[in-house]
């Protein structure tokens, strides 16, 4: 575990001096999990969105995009049940004036149970070897089933507080905080306030106080955008039943507990898809997309082991399905996508607020209803970190050597090409800026002349690039230069002329997409 930390922060600050991400303002020494995407950081994020956006909007004839305002009417919130439900319980330590959120703290003592659990397991699975049964020594060893009992004992008190008639019940879940002895991880002590209600959206105002300021939101989710936008669109674009609305954006919530670097962060951007469906096939759409999403991910060859799905035992009310598709981080399971079976619920809450008639009317049945829909919905950020998370190795090479390198997938990473002159001078520079010239209309590419090419060529690693170029003497003889490729390091000639043919495919995103169909 202390080692997984160690690789995340590693992770961490690799992000900032390669030109990643940045802590936001950081001349003024930051401000709490907001960042900012460097040069190389915005290439990758933008990769990221491109290759979501294109399986989406471009493999699919029924599913258009849009780009709503992140400022919308106060109404889109009461009616989504933002304003008087989107809430986390917190509590403060008074000793560290430190403030959590209740329920964290809660599923981080039933996560200790669970590594005792599994620590036990891996003791014995060493000892045993082949020989064990993990099935019948969880069924028989005291020191597991003891951390059981008191794993499903919070579990149960867990459910029960949270599903608690009328909304959570804040005064059981400081008691299980102070039943389970729970303390504050920077004062060591007890002292607890009771846990409140915290309403997650950023308010401002609208025009000059002088004529009556309203207050607004910044929207702490873009799925509503498309929900106001929902007859627009299925009006102008004529859509038939099913389609889908997609889009990405930024999205903002005053997170309590904001850690974790990009992981949890209070401006953030999604990547939302509505897919609106008749009453009754959602749950043959929910399979559909649990499966398409899923088939995404694991396009990009991180692994299947590396994903799993968690579903959702408690369902919001509106819901009759939710899953989450967690990817394997340096700190655990994590959750990086949820695909959310929603009903009629929003539409219908729209209708109702703004008095206006949200509905589908069905050409083949001649009737009209409020469409259900599925919901796909991603984080860039979490997206992106999952994909840093997963490349960063530091590799030790065979002549003692190590090395720092991203194996990003190539038609993510944020320069595809580097091009290096050997020397200064005898007209290489020029040669290799001649090569660029030709390529950068096809893909990212970057000139480097400083340094020996050693170390050209670890900066480029520690970045991602795929691949670089040397041009040498040879080059200007007989046009052929040497091309090096980033994970096997293996370096071939090859034709001027042959570059863009061995590259381009390799490093585009329709080379993902072909592979989705
Ligand atoms: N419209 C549904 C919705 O917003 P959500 O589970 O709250 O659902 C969807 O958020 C995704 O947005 C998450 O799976 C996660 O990837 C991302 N996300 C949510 N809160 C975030 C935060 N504070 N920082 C970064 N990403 C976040």
């Amino acid at each position: 575990m202390a080692q997984q930390e160690d690789v995340f922060k590693k992770i961490v600050s690799h992000c900032k001096e390669y030109g990643f991400v940045f802590p936001s303002s950081d001349i003024y020494d930051g401000l709490g999990a907001v960042y900012d995407y460097g040069q190389n950081g915005v290439e990758l994020k933008n990769n990221i969105k491109q290759y979501w956006w294109q399986s989406m909007v471009l493999l699919h004839e029924n599913i258009v995009g849009i780009d709503a305002a992140i400022f919308m009417h106060p109404t889109t919130w009461k009616a989504s049940g933002h304003v008087d439900a989107f809430n986390d319980p917190l509590i403060d330590n008074r000793d560290s004036k430190k403030r959590y959120r209740a329920d964290v703290l809660i599923e981080e003592q039933m996560a200790k149970y669970e590594d005792k659990i599994q620590k036990e397991i891996e003791k014995a699975q060493k000892r045993f070897g082949d020989a064990f049964d993990e099935a019948q020594f969880r069924a028989t060893n005291a020191r597991v089933l003891e951390n059981q009992e008191k794993y499903d004992a919070l579990h149960k008190r867990f459910q029960e507080v949270m599903n608690a008639e009328g909304g959570i019940d804040l005064e059981g879940m400081k008691q299980i905080i102070l039943d389970e002895g729970i303390v504050c991880p920077i004062s060591g002590t007890r002292n607890w306030t009771d846990v409140r209600q915290f309403n997650l959206m950023f308010k401002t105002e609208m025009g000059s106080t002088a004529d009556g300021a309203s207050t607004i939101y910044l929207r702490p989710e873009t799925a509503q955008g498309i929900f106001v936008n929902y007859l627009n669109v299925q009006k102008t674009g004529r859509m038939k039943l099913p389609f889908g609305i997609a889009q990405i954006g930024k999205a903002f919530r005053n997170e309590i507990v904001a850690r974790q670097f990009i992981f949890r962060m209070r401006e953030f951007e999604q990547m939302e898809m509505q897919f609106f469906i008749k009453p009754g096939t959602e749950l043959d759409w929910f399979a559909k997309w649990k499966e398409t999403r899923m088939k995404w991910h694991q396009n990009l060859g991180f692994g299947a082991e590396n994903y799993r799905f968690h579903d959702h035992d408690k369902l919001a009310h509106y819901a009759n399905a939710a899953t989450d598709i967690e990817f394997h981080m340096p700190f655990g399971f994590k959750e990086v996508e949820g695909i959310h079976s929603r009903t009629n619920f929003d539409l219908s809450q729209h209708a109702k607020y703004s008095g206006k008639k949200i509905e589908y009317f069905d050409p083949e049945t001649n009737e009209s209803y409020t469409p259900y829909v599925i919901e796909t919905s991603i984080g860039v950020d979490r997206m992106f970190l999952s994909i840093m998370c997963h490349s960063y190795e530091e590799q030790q090479l065979p002549d003692g050597q190590t090395r720092t390198v991203l194996h990003l997938p190539a038609a993510l990473a944020p320069v595809k090409l580097a091009v290096f002159p050997l020397t200064k001078k005898d007209g290489m520079p020029e040669k290799a800026q001649e090569i660029i010239n030709d390529l950068r209309f096809h893909f990212n590419c970057k000139y480097e002349e400083k340094d020996q090419i050693g170390k050209r060529y670890r900066r480029m690693d520690a970045i991602g690039c795929p691949y670089c170029v040397t041009v040498d003497q040879q080059t200007l003889e007989d046009n052929t230069v040497t091309l090096r490729d980033r994970d096997t390091m293996e370096q071939r000639r090859v034709a001027i002329s042959d570059l863009r043919g061995i590259i381009e495919d390799k490093v585009s995103i329709t080379s993902l997409l072909k592979k989705l169909l």
